[in-house]
């Protein structure tokens, strides 16, 4: 550990901070708002079980959350974040980030960065939600696998500057107190239109695969649940869980 902070504790290399903060809550040491950083993750973990390359240069994070707020805010909280996140990034950092359901970070039609939540509830209440965040910034596209490099990019790849890791990672931790304020106060925007303005496939074709099942359409929207919404031949379908790709082609 190099720089415990407050709420904030650093360390230069672990096998991953949601797996850290996890072993924090079973072991009663968390508290509400506890950040776990690492300059590095041996083991980074993704979202659908998939791993998650964190070299040196990117911000890897994990957010504790333990306030008893009821559970229907969740619902669409990882979309949220996504969104807030990437309003946030691009005020900072003066570039167009975007978002691709259900919470990617775009940048340049590329996926710059991610969001993976583990959540536990009581009753109708939340428990513990781990909040882990990873985005890759000053590092250049050449360190991540071969097969990353074809669907991703990073901020220096992308602008050849440096960004202080920590700036970023206190404006993500004020997008994130934004939002659990509207939670608290019972006030949700109303992210339909924000969705419009940032999703890198609005009104694109997409495609979504769930288990056995693929479903094609055009991307239409998001409910205030973070559903998205697709237009297919046969009608309108919601879709809640899963991963979109989008379909590129001639459209005449
Ligand atoms: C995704 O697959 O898009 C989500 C990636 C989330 C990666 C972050 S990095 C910090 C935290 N620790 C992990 O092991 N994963 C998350």
């Amino acid at each position: 550990m190099t720089k415990p902070s407050g709420n904030i504790i650093v360390l230069d290399e672990t096998e991953s901070t949601q797996l850290v903060a996890k072993e924090y809550i079973q072991e009663g040491k968390s508290r509400h708002g506890m950040v776990i950083q690492a300059m590095k993750q041996k083991e980074g973990i993704g979202r659908l079980n998939r791993s998650w390359a964190s070299p040196f240069g990117g911000l890897w994070i994990s957010i504790i959350l333990q306030k008893k707020i009821p559970l229907k805010y969740f619902q669409g909280f990882s979309v949220r974040m996504g969104l807030a996140i990437s309003e946030s990034l691009e005020e900072l950092l003066k570039l167009p980030f975007k978002v691709k359901w259900p919470n990617d970070l775009f940048l340049n039609n590329k996926k710059v960065g991610g969001i993976l939540i583990d959540l536990t509830s009581q009753d109708i209440f939340l428990k513990n939600l781990i909040l882990g965040i990873g985005l890759n910034v000053n590092f250049e596209l050449a360190v991540l696998p071969e097969e990353v490099q074809q669907i991703a990019t990073t901020i220096y790849q992308e602008t050849g500057k440096e960004f202080s890791l920590e700036k970023i990672r206190d404006v993500i931790l004020t997008s994130l107190n934004a939002v659990l304020l509207q939670f608290k106060k019972g006030l949700l925007p109303n992210i339909t239109p924000i969705w419009k303005e940032r999703s890198q496939s609005f009104e694109s074709t997409v495609r979504v695969r769930m288990k056995d099942l693929l479903i094609e359409g055009i991307e239409k929207g998001i409910t205030s649940n973070g559903d998205l919404i697709i237009q297919t031949a046969i009608g309108e379908e919601l879709i809640s869980v899963g991963e979109i790709e989008q379909v590129f082609g001639l459209d005449v």
